[in-house]
């Protein structure tokens, strides 16, 4: 990997819906990286809260000013769409040692998929390693109060789509 390569990172996931916990690992990987890319997957066999094209737009609405960080959707395999931003960089969060098996697999099976990508994984901080998007689902789909895991504009888009 040279220094050029490791201007961008891809930072991928469902995001249904995005959550503080990726917002702080977001805030990481631009501490190290100069600009980071949020992958969403497009993947209809997840029958998600959120289309992807929705996805891509709350986040970009929450990203508006920094124009360090790219949204995009994708689909097919993420080491293709890692190259095909100039990347050579994925980020995944690890919020406990439960994550773990399911990450390495992925980042083994990239690494096999493409020696040239590498996977940096980031530890969330403690008050946002016990949130995830389906837990977050479940609450707002329940009509309880997300407004401390989630950013407001995710919080609007929850409360007009479960309306
Ligand atoms: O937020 P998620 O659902 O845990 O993210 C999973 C994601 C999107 C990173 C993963 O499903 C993915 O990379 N899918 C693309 C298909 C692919 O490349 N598969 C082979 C590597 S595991």
């Amino acid at each position: 990997m040279n220094s050029s390569n490791r201007e961008t990172a891809v930072f991928p996931g469902s995001f249904d819906p995005f959550t503080n916990g990726h917002i702080d690992l977001v805030k990481r990987a631009c501490r190290t990286f100069d600009r980071v890319t949020i992958a969403i997957l497009d993947n209809l066999d997840k029958n998600p809260l959120f289309t992807a094209d929705e996805r891509v737009e709350i986040i970009s609405e929450i990203y508006a000013d920094q124009h360090n960080i790219q949204v995009q959707k994708f689909a097919g395999l993420l080491v293709d769409f890692v190259k095909s931003v100039d990347s050579q960089v994925i980020i995944r969060g690890l919020r406990a040692i439960s994550d773990y098996d399911y990450e390495a697999q992925m980042a083994l099976m990239n690494r096999t998929l493409d020696p040239d990508v590498e996977t940096f994984f980031l530890t969330s901080s403690e008050q946002n390693s016990y949130i995830s998007s389906t837990l977050v689902k479940q609450v707002a789909k329940l009509k309880g109060d997300v407004s401390k895991l989630v950013h407001p504009i995710v919080v609007k888009a929850l409360k007009s789509k479960l309306s």
